[in-house]
């Protein structure tokens, strides 16, 4: 398994494969692997020839007072599962190879990021949207793979593409939980072992708001107030946003007539954990 750090040699590498007629795929990743990863780079190998998995701790999308220089690194454990996950290559630059020091040129989507993690990161999207540009223009593959539980970065990252004609497909997967049901992240790895346990509430959370939509509520604010109050049930939680919005426009709902997306963002300890689940009508 081939691993290069400079967008050159990715061009090169990439250029070879598809003049033998190779489809290629990429995964863009943060690092610190599991297997939510893992089942985008599968995916990724199921549908294309090649799959080349960025491994990259974007600087642009973390706010001054974010875990940029905690966020946990282990491009050796990485690499084990991009290989065991049928991955071809690993990109992993460094910032410099990334942004040159006068580097001034960024995408913007609006609208879709201006609620939810948008509103409590401001500059996120602006960051998440740049890197992932680069890498479609340095990669450019056919497809590549997002996961479900970044669902505003999901659906901002489609509208980018529609909008701006990139020639890639974009591939939604599922989100991957643990046996508890907590959604698996690299930020998992900041609790605390009685923080771990807390954590759960996340997801039982949703379950309930899920039920009462199931069973025929319809009132947004009785179902965000039924995740709220489970959520406060647990002292280790602290509620940083609940909303339930249009799941293409992502603008909030006060009647459940559409597809929606509730999302949720919530602090355990300092470790602030995200889920969501989508209702479709
Ligand atoms: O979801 C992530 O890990 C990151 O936001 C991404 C898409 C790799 C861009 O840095």
């Amino acid at each position: 398994m081939k691993i290069v750090n400079t967008p050159e040699e990715v061009r090169k590498q990439v250029a070879l494969w598809k003049k033998e007629g190779f489809s290629v795929g990429l995964v863009p990743t943060m690092g610190f692997l599991h297997e939510g990863h893992g089942s985008l780079i599968k995916k990724a190998s199921e549908e294309n020839d090649k799959v080349v998995v960025s491994v990259f701790v974007n600087p642009i999308q973390f706010g001054p007072s974010e875990d940029l220089a905690s966020y946990p690194r282990d491009l050796k454990h990485d690499t084990e599962l991009v290989s065991e996950c049928g991955g071809d290559m690993i990109f992993s630059p460094s910032p410099s190879d990334m942004y040159c020091e006068d580097f001034c040129s960024f995408v913007d989507v609006e609208n879709l990021t201006s609620g939810l993690c948008g509103a409590k990161r401001p500059g996120h999207f602006r960051g998440v949207c740049t890197v992932v540009t680069k890498l479609f223009n340095i990669v450019q593959p056919e497809r590549a793979y997002f996961g479900q539980k970044d669902a505003q970065q999901l659906a901002v990252i489609k509208r980018m593409v529609r909008d701006l004609n990139v020639p890639v497909t974009i591939v939604p997967c599922p989100i991957v939980r643990e046996a508890d049901g907590l959604a698996k992240s690299s930020r998992n790895t900041y609790l605390s072992s009685e923080e771990r346990k807390a954590a759960v509430i996340l997801n039982k959370s949703l379950k309930k708001g899920l039920a009462a939509l199931t069973s025929g509520e319809r009132n947004a604010e009785v179902v965000k107030n039924i995740i709220k109050d489970t959520l406060n049930s647990e002292p280790l939680a602290k509620i940083d946003y609940v909303e339930i919005v249009d799941s293409s426009a992502l603008a909030p709902v006060t009647n459940i007539n559409s597809s929606i997306l509730t999302a949720i963002a919530v602090y355990i300890g300092k470790t602030r954990l995200i889920d969501n689940f989508t209702f479709n009508l």
